[in-house]
């Protein structure tokens, strides 16, 4: 039987069949304002209110003010009180950027990280981190050392990655390859506001619902309707995977 961690969101455990695949990592793609972070805050906060699992929260875009501030406007209220207790530790860039050169501030970080008790962790974003290099062999290295401490103490982590499209023409990097699941958010313009969507494309060592299924995002967080027919929706929205 392969160990599964439930996200707690409702509706997305049903269709990953339980949960996403314990140790893994899972890449969350998507364009701005699809719902990533929200998602990963949410599976951060669901690790210590619903399964006592502590989590790590690396942000290289918000600073740990505005991760507290989005938790509570989504009504993650005990969020703060997590941080405090340590339940939950956010390194944001302003930790991260703390010593004279990333790599030595990664190094500590990941020392850190190694022998320590947490179940679940978040890069948020990919997009970002790899701005901090300068050269995309060091980005990989690093990249690569990451997955394995990840991998060494058991994490089972969501990377998000900003992606406009779901077939991007350009190359889109390795990190496809190098994740065990991977998670689109999708969204399209409507006259009063968004569609939302979720697709589960790929989860490794899993049998998973590949369909598309709508989502919100409302106080609470996210929701996902398992039970709409996502044929007929791409059918009725055809920008949705271009
Ligand atoms: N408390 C809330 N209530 C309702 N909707 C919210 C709430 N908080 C955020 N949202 C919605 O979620 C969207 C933002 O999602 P999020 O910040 O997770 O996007 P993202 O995919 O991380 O984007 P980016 O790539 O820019 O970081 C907002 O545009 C907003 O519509
Ligand atoms: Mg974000």
């Amino acid at each position: 039987m392969v160990e599964l961690t439930k996200t707690g969101i409702d509706g997305l455990d049903e269709i990953l069949n339980g949960g996403i695949v314990s140790h893994s990592t899972t890449l969350l793609s998507g364009p701005p304002g699809a719902g990533k972070s929200v998602l990963a805050l949410q599976y951060i906060y669901n690790g210590v209110e619903e399964s006592g699992e502590k989590g790590v929260y690396l942000s290289f875009e918000e600073d740990s003010e505005d991760l507290r501030q989005a938790a509570e406007s989504l009504g993650f209220d005990n969020w703060q009180h997590h941080v405090e207790t340590g339940d939950i530790k956010v390194y944001d860039k302003q930790v991260l950027l703390r010593e004279t050169d990333f790599n030595a501030s990664l190094e500590l970080l990941l020392d850190e990280l190694d022998g320590e008790d947490y179940q679940r962790l978040v890069l948020d974003s990919l997009s970002m981190f790899g701005l901090f290099f300068d050269e995309e062999r060091e980005r990989r290295t690093y990249l690569l050392k990451f997955l394995d401490i990840l991998a060494e103490n058991g994490l089972t982590t969501l990377m998000t990655t900003e992606q406009e499209a779901v077939f991007p023409d350009k190359d889109i990097g390795m990190e496809n390859f190098l994740t065990d699941g991977n998670i689109y958010l999708l969204q399209t313009p409507t006259e009063t506001g968004v569609n939302r969507y979720i697709w589960v494309a790929k989860m490794r060592k899993k049998n998973v619902q590949t369909d598309i299924f709508p989502m919100e995002i409302s106080h609470g967080g996210i929701t996902v309707h398992e039970n709409a027919s996502a044929f007929s929706m791409l059918n009725e929205d055809d920008s949705l995977l271009q």
